[in-house]
């Protein structure tokens, strides 16, 4: 959350400012700021709302420098107006600042800074983080030095851009777990949140590590600890194309990325799926195998979207592998004292690789002694460098707030790993076969789906003034309805609610009567008899029944008043299939009520505070 970018070179500031800013703006959009430089003087402009308000602001404005900074935030402390939009400056207006992050102590921070005379115009930890920078260069008048010893008081999180009205040619970056990057151009660099904001000038790009800072002058970088160290990188090369982070002619990314996933799934098991063999290779993991076969228990932890791919995982893994899993939200795991064995296992889940709870749960499971894998889509993310090993779902990058694609690849990768531990223990060459044909189709299957679209639109707007719904499924369809929820949810606004279709008696059928709208998954398995049964008992009373259903299944029809058809697959794989008419249901609710699609209220798309 919150997108931070910064420009050392010689094409307009501003347009190199803002562009960047439109391509981090899905890390948060309560408010904007830009600081660059005008006649030898920084200059701040900052605005609340999104990115299109500064534009306004920035026509006209006489831009003369070559440095500047910038930032889209997603509020924590502070409301999202005008004076606590980043960037912050000092009292004397000689730095400038953007933060992503939470500065922890900036209570006891701002207390010492008010003793010495200080004052504060914001609400915020970030100011609070500047004006100590001022200080210390008011005393020493050496900037690298005041940021280093500034970075060196803060408790919390950072990722940072910094500049100085008397170093017009530096641009100091740095971070501690909030993610930050730069590109090295031809003598031009941008720092950023995210590599989208860099590949339009270069591919080539490093990774700060945790507490490392680089110093970057006209000639050159410099990468080093906040102790003030040398350190070494490995220059990385960006392996996406520019085109995918454009719309390509849908209306919004969301519909894009909906509409990715017949070829993302195939991305995901492309090269690992051996189908003749009935197995997997997992370069990413076989230094791990050994290890991992002999797991005695895969504790897999995630937040959000990635959570509900995670219990897809959990069932996958213990029936294929068997091996016992449990799956815990990030969140919970690292505040609670989890009871770990040294054979344990854990799999953190993530789009971004830069989930601020489950980075922390993986730090703690690796200070307890436990080996922590990744399923991550953000190539050189956090969560991927910080896992010993694990398997890129190669997605390409997620722009919509709400994640779509990254669920079915994660899906799709944890079945892999399911398929690949079962056939190094008991799963036999038939029964792999069987699973690794059926991945082979999927691709196929989803181009099915989507020619459902305009049966799927006429479902959604006729349900698009309900205000609640409920999504029930059983088995692998679990978390299908979480997810078909959670959909709703986030762009639409609607109250929406997954549940095991059983439990369903023990409170929510109360709320059941001719208004709501109920989403049964109800494909065919071997509990389809059980949830035909939860269909009547909401049929009895009068809700509104959507199925998703096994296409051929006409005894469905007597039952529901729509169905939507998927192909069949295998029970373990169906949730690839059935979320994308869910997807797709929420996606066209949202649009028939005028919701931003892909930036809805309040979120973001990657969550890098607690
Ligand atoms: C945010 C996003 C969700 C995402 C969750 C976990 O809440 O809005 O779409 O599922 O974070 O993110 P991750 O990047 O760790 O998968």
């Amino acid at each position: 959350m919150c997108g931070i970018v910064g420009y050392l070179g010689a094409r307009r500031v501003n347009d190199v400012l803002l562009t960047g800013l439109k391509r981090l703006e899905y890390r948060g959009y309560d408010s904007a700021g830009i600081s660059f430089f005008e006649n030898g003087n920084i200059k701040t402009i900052k605005k609340s709302g999104k990115v299109t308000e500064l534009e306004k602001l920035l026509i006209g404005e006489n831009c003369t420098g070559s440095l500047g900074i910038a930032h889209t935030r997603w509020a924590t402390h502070g409301e999202p107006n005008d004076t606590n939009a980043h960037p912050h400056s000092d009292q004397s207006g000689k730095i400038s600042l953007v933060h992503n992050g939470i500065i922890e102590n900036y209570i006891s921070l701002k207390k010492g800074l008010t003793k010495d005379g200080y004052t504060f115009r914001t609400e915020t930890d970030s100011e609070v983080l500047t004006v100590l920078i001022g200080a210390i260069y008011e005393a020493e008048n050496d900037f690298e030095k005041a940021v280093r010893l500034a970075l060196a008081q803060v408790e919390g999180t950072f990722g940072i851009a910094v500049i100085c009205s008397d170093n017009p040619v530096q641009l100091i970056a740095a971070r501690r777990g909030s993610p930050m990057v730069f590109g090295i151009g031809n003598n031009e660099y941008i720092a950023a949140s995210d590599a989208s904001a860099i590949i339009q000038y270069t591919r080539s790009v490093v990774y700060l590590s945790d507490n490392e800072m680089v110093v970057i002058n006209k000639d050159g970088f410099q990468t080093k600890t906040i102790e003030n160290d040398l350190t070494k990188n490995k220059i990385h090369q960006i392996d996406y194309d520019l085109e995918q982070l454009e719309k390509g002619g849908f209306n919004h990314f969301m519909l894009k990325e909906i509409f990715e996933q017949n070829s993302t799934v195939k991305d995901a098991f492309r090269g690992r799926l051996l189908v003749d063999e009935g197995n997997v290779r997992l370069g990413g993991l076989s230094d791990v195998a050994e290890k991992l076969r002999k797991a005695k228990r895969i504790i897999i932890t995630a937040c959000g979207t990635s959570w509900h791919s995670a219990l897809v995982g959990e069932y996958m893994l213990e029936s294929l592998a068997e091996i016992p899993v449990e799956v815990e939200y990030a969140s919970e795991f690292r505040y609670r004292n989890p009871i770990l064995d040294e054979d344990d296992i854990l799999i953190a889940i993530s789009q971004s690789g830069e989930t601020a709870d489950t980075l922390a749960a993986i730090k703690e499971a690796t200070q307890r002694g436990i080996t922590a894998l990744g399923i991550v889509n953000v190539v050189g993310s956090s969560i991927a460098r910080d896992t010993s090993a694990g398997v890129y779902i190669h997605a390409g990058p997620e722009i919509g707030v709400a994640s779509t694609k990254a669920f079915t690849s994660q899906i799709t990768v944890l079945a892999l790993i399911a398929l690949w531990l079962g056939r190094m223990k008991n799963l036999s060459a038939t029964q792999g076969k069987r699973i690794a044909n059926a991945m082979k189709q999927l691709p196929e299957q989803i181009e099915k789906i989507y020619e459902k679209v305009d049966e799927i639109k006429a479902i959604a707007d006729e349900y698009s003034s309900s205000r609640n719904f409920l999504y029930l499924g059983r088995g692998y369809n679990f978390p299908v309805a979480l997810e078909g929820a959670l959909k709703l949810k986030e762009i639409s606004y609607i109250h929406a609610e997954g549940y095991p279709a059983a439990e369903m008696k023990h409170g929510p059928i109360a709320l059941i009567d001719d208004n709501m709208p109920v989403v049964f998954i109800a494909t065919k398995d071997e509990i389809y008899d059980k949830i035909l049964s939860n269909i009547q008992e909401v049929r009895a009373r009068r809700g509104k029944i959507i199925a998703i259903a096994t296409e051929g299944d006409t005894l469905i029809q007597t039952v529901a008043n729509h169905v939507i058809y998927i192909p069949e697959t295998l029970p373990m794989l169906t949730p690839i299939l059935a979320v994308i008419p869910l997807q797709l249901i929420a996606y066209y609710i949202a649009v028939k009520l005028g919701c931003n699609v892909d930036q809805p209220r309040n979120l973001a798309k990657s969550v890098t505070v607690e």
